[in-house]
């Protein structure tokens, strides 16, 4: 059974004379506040750097992201999460411009190693967009296409095996068992969105990472992938972006604010949102800017 959802704001910031009481780290202050490392890490990212071209757009970035965890990361248009995001299963690489340096490991295996298969790396890593960007195959190709590139089925009934598990993962299976043969993108924007889920866990991934999945989706269809978040994470690490703070409370357990290319601090979600270490974490959380 799915969990019910609150959907209640998040505790709003403690009172003047709390904020008073507390010292904040300072505007100026780059380094990362709070608690970016776990003692049971899936990626642990070391001293990360993009460029594109000569700008950099992250800045020395060093987080671990937990096994079971869903971490959300939350900042201003352009502050580089996206960018950050994609670095996590190398899909910068598709970017000619982009140079990521630094370290990335998902257990002990470093993922910029050159002798690194990015394709393999990607189905351990998927990737979810804003968009729902289903291929213009039918539903059950959709989510067939991975498996069987990857070679993961060795018979026709395996594969549908493999199809059948992946849509009831992503909570969609009875509202198209009787349609898989239609196309993908004939489905809502909601049931897209599941549809690339599914797709995503499809070719058995360990980590899941979401740009701002439910941005394009009316309010039920969010409410809809949020409840599957949930459930996911008993089984795999997930990485959101999301511009919805409520969104971020309700799903995640850590939360990374970052701040124009800078981890400016990570920490349990409620504390962050309640009682953040940083000035600037908190100028963003209360609206002052963003
Ligand atoms: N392909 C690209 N080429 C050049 N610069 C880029 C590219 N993609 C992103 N950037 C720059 O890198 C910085 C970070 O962008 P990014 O898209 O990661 O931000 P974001 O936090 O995801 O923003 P948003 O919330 O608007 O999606 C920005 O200054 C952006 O202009
Ligand atoms: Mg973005």
């Amino acid at each position: 059974m799915l969990q019910t959802l609150s959907h209640t704001a998040p505790p709003m910031i403690d009172t003047r004379n709390e904020q008073k009481a507390r010292s904040l780290v300072q505007r100026d202050d780059r380094r990362t506040a709070g608690e970016p490392f776990v003692t049971e890490p899936r990626i642990s990212c070391r001293n990360v750097n993009v460029y594109y071209g000569d700008k950099i757009a992250i800045n020395d970035v060093s987080i671990d992201i937990g096994a079971n965890e869903v971490l959300a990361m939350i900042g201003p248009s352009g502050c580089g999460k996206s960018t950050f995001l994609r670095c996590l299963n190398r899909m910068n690489d598709t970017i000619d411009i982009c140079r990521v340096d630094g370290q990335i490991l998902l257990d002990d295996m470093d993922i910029y190693h050159k002798k690194i298969d990015v394709v393999p790396l990607r189905a351990r890593v998927g990737m979810v967009f804003q968009k729902p960007n289903p291929f213009p195959k039918s539903i059950f190709d959709n989510v067939a296409y991975g498996p069987t590139i990857h070679g993961l089925s060795a018979s026709k009934a395996e594969l549908h095996a493999i199809v059948k598990t992946s849509l009831i993962k992503a909570g969609l299976w009875d509202e198209v068992k009787d349609r898989l043969d239609q196309p993908g993108t004939g489905l809502s924007g909601g049931q897209q969105q599941r549809l690339c889920i599914a797709r995503a866990i499809a070719v058995g991934p360990e980590v899941i990472l979401m740009d701002e999945p439910c941005s394009a989706l009316d309010p039920i269809a969010t409410a809809t992938i949020e409840e599957l978040i949930s459930e996911l994470k008993q089984q795999y690490t997930i990485v959101i972006v999301t511009h919805n703070m409520q969104q971020a409370a309700r799903v995640s357990q850590r939360t990374a604010y970052f701040h124009l290319g800078d981890l400016l601090e990570v920490g349990q979600t409620d504390k962050v949102f309640t009682k953040p270490s940083h000035q600037l974490t908190e100028d963003y959380i209360t609206g002052r800017f963003g």
